[in-house]
């Protein structure tokens, strides 16, 4: 039974060396994507020859649980399912449902490219209790886009996908959508004339030097000023206060009622401050921060201790945690090795 169902979950919970407190778990469930984004699965290194995740190294859903109980016992109440692309990972919907029954356990939310979203699927979804979705999508002309996802996919399939999500039930869908400059910059006015009025939050992120595959540097960020600077000229907007502290995008409406839209400042505007994730990859390490070297092992942990060693071990990893790589960060890319965003989702 949950605690939307009225029981009486009592976390024990935890704080970190900054004294950020563990709320939200992320989990990757696959470190495989039908897409080639070139800011994060970059052809020249996802190629055909690459290694992808044998199955017997992915967390069973039994393990995956596991972690998620244990969680909640330390204060984790939202759950957002991560990849590479979570719709690849068979049968999701058992885990969402699994994840729901959870104690503790209050928001079920998913990040995808709503391409293998049909109306079927999207419908098993919120069957099994997913809350929320969001949707990345980088632009809205197919050449633009074809330019960013590497592997032809239309604007037209993602479209489909949000559109099948919402017949399904579900509201206020986030479409996130990373600028770089040079790539996609020039769709931000028009992804922001598209999504005014619909309903569906569009979230513009600011370009990150995530892993070691993606060429960042600085002068590929536009900032969150001169988003909101570009969409004003076309469209009036204000910003708004947050919904809930640690927040990561900054929310504006606009004047004319047409809905609102977020801008997540991760590079111009770090959050460290506020943050309170924690990440579980498709193999069983908790990284701490998406920009971390290396992980904590769990799968081992998992598959040969009992849960009372598995509670420890989270205990320790969230207690000596001290993160805080965006308000640190230099204007080029950190040499030192990074875990990829594809593989301990965003
Ligand atoms: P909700 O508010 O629950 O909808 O979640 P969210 O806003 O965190 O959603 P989402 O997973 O869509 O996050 C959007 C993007 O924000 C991610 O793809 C990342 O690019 C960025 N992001 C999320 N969490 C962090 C974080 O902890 N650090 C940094 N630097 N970026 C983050
Ligand atoms: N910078 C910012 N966001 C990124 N994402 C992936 N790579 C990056 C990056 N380098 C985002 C995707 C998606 C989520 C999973 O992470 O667009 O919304
Ligand atoms: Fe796949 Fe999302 Fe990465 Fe694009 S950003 S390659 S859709 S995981
Ligand atoms: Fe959290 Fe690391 Fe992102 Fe800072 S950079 S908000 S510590 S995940």
């Amino acid at each position: 039974m949950s605690a939307t169902d009225g029981s009486t979950h009592e976390p024990h919970k935890i704080v970190d060396k900054l004294h950020r407190p563990l709320r939200d778990l992320r989990v990757s469930v696959t470190d495989r994507c039908n897409f080639r984004c070139v800011y994060c699965m970059p052809k020249a290194v996802f190629d055909k020859d690459y290694k992808f995740l044998p199955r017997s190294e992915l967390l069973s859903f039994e393990e995956i649980i596991r972690v998620v109980k244990a969680a909640a016992e330390f204060g984790v109440s939202k759950i957002r399912l991560t990849g590479g692309e979570p719709l690849l990972r068979h049968d999701i919907e058992k885990l969402i449902r699994w994840i729901g029954e959870v104690d503790g356990i209050s928001d079920i939310s998913l990040t995808t490219n709503a391409t293998l979203l049909t109306e079927k699927r999207a419908y098993a979804l919120r069957e099994a209790g997913l809350q929320r979705l969001n949707v990345s999508l980088d632009a809205i002309d197919d050449e633009t886009f074809s330019a960013v996802n590497d592997v032809d996919a239309s604007v037209q399939s993602v479209l489909d996908g949000i559109e099948n999500a919402r017949v399904a039930g579900f509201e206020s869908i986030k479409v996130n959508m990373v600028v770089k400059k040079g790539l996609n910059d020039h769709s931000i006015v028009p992804m922001a004339k598209h999504f005014h009025g619909t309903g569906q939050i569009l979230r513009f992120i600011e370009f990150m030097d995530v892993g070691n595959s993606n060429a960042w540097d600085m002068s590929h960020v536009i900032s969150s000023k001169q988003i909101a600077e570009l969409i004003q000229t076309e469209m009036p907007i204000e910003p708004i206060e947050a919904n809930y502290k640690g927040e990561v995008a900054k929310r504006w409406r606009y004047k004319d009622g047409g809905g609102e839209i977020g801008i997540i400042t991760s590079v111009s505007e770090p959050f460290c401050g506020d943050c309170s994730r924690a990440r579980l990859s498709a193999t069983g390490s908790i990284y701490t921060c998406l920009f971390a070297s290396s992980g904590h092992d769990l799968r081992e942990t998992l598959r040969q201790e009992n849960d009372q060693a598995l509670h420890e071990k989270l205990k320790r990893i969230w207690t000596t945690r001290e993160d805080r790589y965006s308000e640190t960060r230099t204007h080029v890319a950190v040499l030192r090795p990074k875990v990829e965003m594809s593989f301990i989702g965003g």
